[in-house]
């Protein structure tokens, strides 16, 4: 997607100096900051610290993670290694595991000296893959927000709420629950979005209304208890999200808050969609409540926020008591039944095992 005139992905293989960039997002809206990351230490700081942060993307630099690796160790005890500690970094997204498997299935069998170049062939296919998958569920997602922009009238846009960062900055293009939008806004369907901010970490304050603006697309920003009164309210007319890790049953583990605005949707009879490439799902299991382990991050999260001062300084304030004690989930889980549909790359489907197993036969289990 476009930052300014240039077109630009959340990640790149830079032919020129043979260096895998990202965009570092910790310092978004504020500071566009492109940066190099040539070591694991610079891959696994990346992925744990969210310099990137979003599903696909966590997968992406993972593998990029493993080329880097492989130039400089491509033994089998780095191989492993290095799947382990990028593993580690951070718990509930499956595309992360998704990756990784797929990058040790491909190197394992070969010899040392071909590794490097064919996890970088590989890594930069995930990233292709990544990309189409996230303009397919554009072009399924937006016949959803074409059936709603039929029963407006003439200049009435579809108000559309989102959660969290589920844009291209938490893939490698297009983003998913974004992807829709931006097929409708090309297909010159008038949308509104309103930004979740999420907190704690402000993706959608810091990343989602940003990219929108970029786009020059029409929205809000909300705070995060404002959705559920806006749709008493008529104000809006779908919610689509991301998902970190959907089950082959069809539950939704996306970032926290989700839970909660399902659940308004479910009251107030609004469709709530969830947009996402098949490798955030995770076919072995059948109950994320029970079974999709949640990550807890840092209190400081949530003990402090960024704030733009008037000086147009950029600085971390606290926002509690010194020592207040915090607990800081970052996921939660939306049980399929409050969930109306899953926008994939093939097609929209019914959040269940017989939904999923019609678009995906050859991964539904049996
Ligand atoms: O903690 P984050 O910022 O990595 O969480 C991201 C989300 O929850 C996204 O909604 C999800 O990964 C889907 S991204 C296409």
């Amino acid at each position: 997607m476009n930052v300014g005139n240039q077109h630009y992905r959340s990640i790149w293989f830079d032919e020129q100096s043979s260096q895998v960039k990202i965009i570092d997002q910790r310092w978004l809206p504020h500071q566009f900051l492109v940066v190099d990351l040539d070591n694991l230490d610079a891959f696994v700081a990346a992925i744990g610290d969210m310099w990137v942060r979003g599903a696909p993307l966590i997968g992406a630099t993972a593998a990029y993670g493993i080329y880097v690796q492989m130039i400089d160790n491509p033994s089998n005890k780095s191989l492993e290694q290095t799947c382990d500690l990028l593993l580690a970094t951070r718990p509930t997204a499956v595309n992360l595991r998704w990756a990784l498997g797929e990058m040790r299935t491909l190197l394992t069998p070969l010899p040392d000296h071909e590794r490097a170049k064919a996890a970088l062939a590989r890594a930069r296919q995930i990233c292709e893959q990544d990309v189409e998958c996230n303009r397919m569920i554009g072009v399924h997602g937006v016949e959803l927000i074409k059936k709603i922009a039929a029963t407006k009238s003439h200049g009435e846009a579809v108000n559309i709420l989102t959660h969290c960062n589920a844009g291209w900055l938490a893939t490698v293009d297009w983003g998913t629950a974004t992807s829709p939008l931006y097929h409708a806004v090309q297909q010159n369907i008038d949308v509104h979005v309103y930004v979740d901010e999420t907190r704690p970490r402000n993706q959608g304050a810091h990343l989602t209304a940003w990219e929108l603006a970029q786009q020059d697309i029409s929205h809000q920003l909300i705070v995060d208890n404002a959705g559920g009164h806006l749709m008493q309210h008529g104000a809006i007319d779908l919610v689509i999200t991301g998902t970190d890790r959907t089950t082959g049953s069809g539950d939704v583990c996306n970032k926290i808050g989700t839970y909660l605005k399902a659940l308004a949707a479910h009251d107030n009879n609004i469709p709530f969609y969830v947009a996402l490439p098949s490798t955030t799902i995770d076919w072995t299991l059948s109950d994320g409540i029970a079974q999709i382990p949640i990550e807890e991050r840092d209190p400081l999260e949530v003990t402090k926020v960024w704030r733009k001062l008037n000086d147009g300084e950029v600085a971390q304030v606290q926002i509690c008591p010194d020592n207040t004690p915090v607990a800081n989930p970052a996921f939660d889980v939306t049980p399929a039944r409050l969930v109306t549909g899953l926008i994939t790359e093939r097609g929209v489907c019914d959040a269940s095992t017989q939904g999923l197993a019609q678009l995906f036969p050859e991964c539904a289990k049996d």
